[in-house]
């Protein structure tokens, strides 16, 4: 392992102060002048913006403010009090990641506006500008007229060039993720979730996000005609307009459009992550990435059950099962659904209440089982099902959480599954009130140093930053649908376009690794993939925490295929997408944290391809040992897809590797250093 320096530097530069009259126009461009936005008001006083990249318009004249739940909108009427334009640079170091050390190199132009009459209410426009994207927010400072305040509508617009072609899912109040990617035209858009992408007419692809989400509604996202896109927040519930309760002094999320050249460039930006906080939690070394297998797929094959009775899965004996397995080969976490009271009724259907976070079933014997995983070097991952009764779960959370690390379990995987639109409590899955709810358990978590894995839970928009304990999440159609949706699983296009849309807002726990593809015990579906692509996922889907999901005895079927999943890490020292497109293929490239080794994952839809795979991201000082898990010569996701082969060879920087996906196939490769140079 090769120590490698980096100068953490860091500089905030304050280079212009002024003040502006309505009809001027104030502009803030990218370090480099590649993105530029420009801020002004509207003869009536309402802010706007335009924003250009290398000199073409990208979003025109949009408007922005808010109307106000019984007081007047806040969008017209302002004249420019102040404004200052400032210049930021340093590089910051991640826990774990994909990524070691982050450069966040921006412009800034805060804007300072006042109504010129009435209650003479403050709003202030942040807007930040990188090379690789722009995002601005609201502030809404501290004032006499301005306290206590409630949004019923945020009116921001994204007012983009042209009708792009976009990779959407839909958004409807309250509901979840959980949905196949669509790819039509902006215009053809309903609402839809963010992180919505889109390819311009000339090669720009460009994500529309949101980041920073604390305590304010989701952004969700309508569009009209042409482009015209605007901002629709999430309400409180059913019952009220209201969609954000505010107390000044208050922020908004950053509004954020990421901008590259390339599908892959979008995956090599770390915009989202950069427009987050620091780290607020201090020493986070109790936070590590790792590998676990668990009590999960062979529930969601129906072999056993969540609830009690014969063939209960969460059983001392099969808990300890797998516990042997983890620990013979190098896992860190063992999973355990079903292990608590709550699982015997409709608990999915207004029955989350039953839930009960410290109370085991009978014949799961936890403080046994804590001591047999801690004696064997591995602990258990801790499961918190809620059944979307948010109320029941915060009712027991410093309980649940003093439990959880009373018994050595390091990490839990929290879930909301919920059948109507709403959470027991009436409030909207994606409102204010749910954002409140996942900061609690992340602070409540933190204190008792665990790691929380969220699924149904609200979507990444870069916590992680800010609360390293937040690790990875769900939210996305994930291996889960193989096992039983009736529409035939995720085809192969799923996880091409994952990458490039839900994947860009952060980890995924996605839980890859079936290699029993065809599902004897489920005659009615199977994992549309070959088994070499499962292999590619471990690289492809970055999370830190990755689960080996099929079962011990499928792995003790393709020992040397197995080998690839207990090789790979979960933490990263630098990541490099390396080539693409939306919804067709992707190859990526990570270097091992702290270390010198490799590994490459490609994949494909249902289209068979070649790939030319450039290994310029090697250190060229060394030779590695690559190990490709490649599809069988024959290999098919349809037909054949349990074939695979391994092969070796020595590689340098200089090579290139011609790889052969088969349709619905995929590529893993290993690179090993060469120490003995
Ligand atoms: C849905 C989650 O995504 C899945 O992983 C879990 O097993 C079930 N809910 C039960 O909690
Ligand atoms: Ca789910």
């Amino acid at each position: 392992m090769k120590p490698r320096k980096h100068s953490l530097f860091g500089a905030f530069l304050l280079f212009l102060s002024f003040g502006a009259a309505a009809g001027d126009t104030l502009t803030v461009a990218s370090p480099s002048g590649k993105l530029s936005v420009e801020f002004f008001l509207t003869r009536d006083g309402q802010p706007a913006y335009r924003a250009s990249s290398r000199g073409r318009e990208l979003i025109h004249e949009s408007h922005l403010g808010f109307t106000l739940d019984k007081a007047a909108a806040l969008n017209k009427g302002f004249f420019v009090r102040d404004s200052a334009l400032s210049s930021f640079d340093n590089i910051w170091e991640q826990p774990w990641g994909e990524q070691h050390f982050i450069r966040n190199h921006y412009r800034q132009l805060k804007v300072q506006l006042q109504e010129d009459g009435g209650d003479r209410r403050q709003l202030n426009l942040v807007f930040r500008v990188f090379d690789d994207g722009l995002a601005f927010r609201y502030e809404f400072p501290q004032q006499p007229k301005l306290q206590q305040f409630a949004v019923t509508d945020e009116l921001t617009e994204f007012n983009l060039a042209g009708d792009y072609s976009a990779w959407w899912t839909p958004a409807q109040a309250g509901n979840q993720y959980e949905y196949l990617y669509r790819n039509t035209s902006l215009s053809k858009i309903p609402l839809a979730h963010t992180p919505l992408t889109m390819k311009t007419g000339d090669g720009l692809y460009l994500s529309l996000h949101e980041a920073a989400l604390h305590d304010y509604s989701t952004m969700n996202i309508a569009a009209g005609q042409n482009g015209h896109l605007k901002a629709e927040l999430v309400p409180w519930s059913k019952e009220t307009d209201v969609r954000a309760k505010l107390h000044t002094p208050a922020v908004t999320p950053w509004r954020s459009l990421q901008v590259a050249d390339s599908a892959a460039g979008l995956i090599n930006s770390y915009l989202t992550l950069n427009l987050n906080e620091p780290n607020k939690l201090g020493d986070v070394s109790w936070v590590k990435p790792g590998k676990y297998v668990g009590i999960w797929w062979e529930l969601h094959l129906e072999k056993g059950t969540w609830h009690s009775g014969p063939k209960h899965g969460a059983t001392t004996a099969n808990t300890k099962k797998y516990i042997d397995f983890a620990a013979a080969n190098g896992f860190d976490g063992v999973l355990v659904e079903g292990w608590n009271q709550g699982w015997d009724g409709e608990w999915w259907n207004g029955g989350g209440d039953k839930f009960n976070f410290t109370k085991p079933y009978p014949d799961y014997d936890i403080d046994e089982l804590s001591r047999y995983a801690a004696d064997k070097g591995v602990y258990i991952i801790g499961h918190h099902e809620t059944g979307a009764a948010v109320n029941n779960y915060e009712r027991q959370l410093e309980g649940a959480y003093d439990f959880l690390e009373q018994h050595g379990m390091k990490a839990v995987k929290t879930g909301y599954v919920e059948t109507g639109e709403q959470l027991l409590n009436g409030n909207y899955h994606h409102g204010q009130s749910f954002v409140r709810h996942q900061q609690k358990v992340i602070d409540t978590a933190a204190r008792h140093h665990v790691m929380v894995v969220a699924h149904e839970t609200v979507k990444d928009t870069g916590e992680r930053r800010t609360y390293p304990n937040m690790i990875s999440r769900e939210v996305a159609r994930g291996q889960e649908y193989n096992a039983w949706s009736e529409d035939g699983g995720n085809p192969p296009n799923h996880t091409a376009t994952l990458p490039f849309t839900r994947l860009l807002s952060g980890p995924m726990d996605f839980t890859p690794g079936i290699f029993d593809l065809t599902l004897p015990s489920r005659p009615n579906n199977r994992v549309n993939t070959t088994l070499a692509k499962q292999l590619a996922l471990y690289v492809v889907i970055y999370s830190p925490v990755q689960m080996a999901a099929d079962l011990p005895e499928n792995y003790a079927k393709y020992p040397d295929a197995f080998q690839f999943i207990k090789d790979v890490p979960t933490d990263w020292e630098s990541t490099r997408a390396l080539d693409g497109e939306i919804g067709e293929y992707i190859s990526i490239a990570r270097r091992e944290r702290g270390g010198d080794d490799w590994f490459v994952g490609a994949l494909t839809n249902e289209k068979a391809r070649d790939l030319d795979i450039n290994l310029d991201f090697l250190d060229k000082d060394l030779s590695y040992t690559a190990t490709l898990y490649r599809d069988g010569d024959k290999a098919d996701y349809r037909s054949n897809p349990e074939s695979y082969a391994i092969e070796t060879r020595t590689v340098k920087a200089d090579d290139h590797i011609a790889a052969h996906l088969a349709a619905g196939g995929g590529l893993a490769i290993s690179l090993v250093a060469n120490k003995s140079e």
